[in-house]
Parts: C-alpha cells; structure tokens; sequence
C-alpha cells in the first residue's frame, strides 16, 4: 500500500491515522483551511494532482449538538464522502470513510447491540448528514468501506475523559453528575486508526462495526478512567435529564463488529483493556495537560 490520504488529520482520529500510516510511502495528511474538501472543484483538483490509492476520509463536522441549526454539518458529512466516493470510483481508488452510531436511532432494547445488518434510523440532524453521506458513498461506488465507530477518545484534542478530569482537577472535592442511562462502546482512536489500516491493505468492503468490545455508561467510563489515572473522584450517577441538550442522546449506542469478527479482522479489545493501556500510554501526558490549563 502507498500514496494513502487522511483527510481530517488534524482532528482526534486523523492524528492518530497519520501516526498507524507515517512508514507507509506517499502519506499525506489535508484538514481545513488548506482544502475545503466539502467544494467539489477544490476537492477534485487537489485529488488530480495527489492522486492517492487509498483515502482515509476522517473529515467530518462532529459537534453533534450545533449540527441541528446548522445546516452546513451537511457539506461535510454527506457531499463531501460523495465527493471523495466519485473520485474513488473514477480513478479506481479505494476508500475508508469513518461514521457513527448516531446513524442508528439508539432506541433498541437495553443491552442488544446493533449489528451492521441493522436499518439505520437516524433521528438527529448529524446522525442524518452522516447516514446521507454512507449513502451517498454506496451510490457513488463498491471500492469502500465504510467503519461506524462510536464514543471516541483519544490522545489529541478534546473528549469525554478529559473533560471528566478536568473538572475532578479543578473541583477536588465537588460531587459531579455523570449520566448513568446512556450505554455505549468507548473507543481508542488509536487501535480504530490501526483497524483502519488492516481494512485499507486487505480493501475489505462494507459497512464494518468498530468498537471496543462489551459496553458501560458514561459514569461506568468517567469512573474507570480516573481510578486507572489513580485520581480520587466523587462521581454521582444521573439521568440524562440532568443534562438537557439540543441533540436527545441515544440510550443504546452499542455496536457489534459483526462484520470485522465474521472476516475475522476484528482487532479490538474489551473497553476496560484498551482504556487500561491508554492510561498507561497516554496517562502521564494527559495529566499534564490539564493540570497546565
Ligand atoms: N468523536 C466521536 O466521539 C465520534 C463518535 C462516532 C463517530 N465519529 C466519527 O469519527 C470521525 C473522526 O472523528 P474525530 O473525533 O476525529 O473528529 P474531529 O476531531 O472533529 O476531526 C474532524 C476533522 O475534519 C475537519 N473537517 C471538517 N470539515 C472539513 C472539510 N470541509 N474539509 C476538510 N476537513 C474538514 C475538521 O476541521 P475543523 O476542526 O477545522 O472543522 C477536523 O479537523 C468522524 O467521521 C466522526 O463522525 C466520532
């Protein structure tokens, strides 16, 4: 495999694709401001001229809650995959685009996870820009595949856990709701990077579930974290009323990589182990990190 593109590399995945790429010959990473990918014209001129075998399409508008009075969320989670899809199929390219369990309602029965045979039904307006831009993908061309991943956190930028420490840092003492009714897959962006890396060489096609094994709430995650980071906490469980944001969060975010077991390319751990070794990673420099803000 050479002349692989990540688009989205400066985000919290794009970063960690181009650390499970950097050896690979012709890696190339593009994010806003150099290319606005969303614009057909910039996108296919800048693709011309790289012309990748492989895309690695991590861009996308992810701020799920300003994504329901903003409409331009849709540029960049449906026509900018289509953009990349056409190219793909044009210039007999192959494409890894990453999306999201929001594509599902969230409404299945605790604890059933869904499975990639399951029909999307997505009920919020990222869930639905995300859902057009898998679609669009899939009419545009078969050289795909497409992985749904869930509940990210990462070495880079912003995420749940570090929110969580950062308030426990910053209000020692303070008892602090976490929601306790929302179930989810948690998952390292670093081994989603690198089970996009074996999906990319063996251009494996489909819709592809990829999420760390078994599931837990967010007060499970934020209680977990910090007792692995060695931190003391005072962690309350709530509802998610407690919490009332634009964007209803679905109960039920839990996906089974049925597809990646089946191919028998499923790289993923239980989340208590991969949140184990991130801490060991990454725990130290984390720390720091938000001991200095
Ligand atoms: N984070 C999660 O918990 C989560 C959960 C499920 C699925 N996912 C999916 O996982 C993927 C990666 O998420 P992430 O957390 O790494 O996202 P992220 O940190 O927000 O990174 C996305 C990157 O894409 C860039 N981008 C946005 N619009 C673009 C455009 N028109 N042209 C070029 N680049 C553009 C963003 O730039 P700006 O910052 O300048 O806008 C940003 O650097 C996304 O497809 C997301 O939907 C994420």
């Amino acid at each position: 495999m050479q002349n692989v593109l990540i688009t989205g590399a400066k985000g919290q995945l794009g970063k960690d694709g181009l650390g499970v790429f950097k050896e690979v010959p012709g890696i190339t990473g593009i994010d806003l401001p150099e290319v606005d990918l969303s614009d057909r014209f910039a996108c296919f001129e800048f693709l011309n001229r790289l012309k990748p075998e492989v895309i690695i399409n991590c861009a996308a508008y992810t701020a799920v809650d300003a994504c329901e009075s903003d409409p331009s969320c849709w540029k960049a989670n449906a026509e900018l995959p289509e953009h990349l899809a056409e190219w793909v199929e044009n210039n007999h390219a192959f494409l890894v685009h990453v999306s999201t369990d929001y594509v599902f309602s969230g409404n299945k029965p605790l604890y059933e996870a869904s499975v990639e045979t399951d029909l999307p039904e997505p009920v919020s307006e990222y869930g639905k820009s995300k859902r057009a831009g898998e679609q669009a993908i899939a009419e545009q061309t078969d050289r795909f595949a497409i992985l749904r991943t869930a509940w990210l956190y990462g070495a880079n930028g912003n995420n749940f856990l570090k929110t969580m420490l950062r308030l426990t840092l910053q209000n020692p003492k303070k008892k602090l709701k976490v929601v306790n009714d929302q179930y989810g897959s948690p998952t390292w962006s670093y081994t989603l990077a690198r089970q996009i890396r074996v999906v990319a060489e063996q251009q494996a096609t489909g819709f592809f579930h990829a999420t760390s094994e078994g599931y837990c709430s967010w007060y499970d995650l934020a209680c977990t974290f910090l007792e692995e980071l060695g931190v003391e906490h005072h962690f309350v469980p709530c509802g998610s009323e407690a919490f009332p944001t634009p964007t209803k969060r679905p109960a039920n975010s839990i996906l089974e990589n049925k597809n990646l077991k089946e191919r028998e390319m499923n790289l993923f751990r239980s989340w208590e182990e991969e949140l184990s070794e991130y801490v060991a990673q990454q725990g130290e420099k984390i720390l720091k990190e938000i001991r200095a803000l």
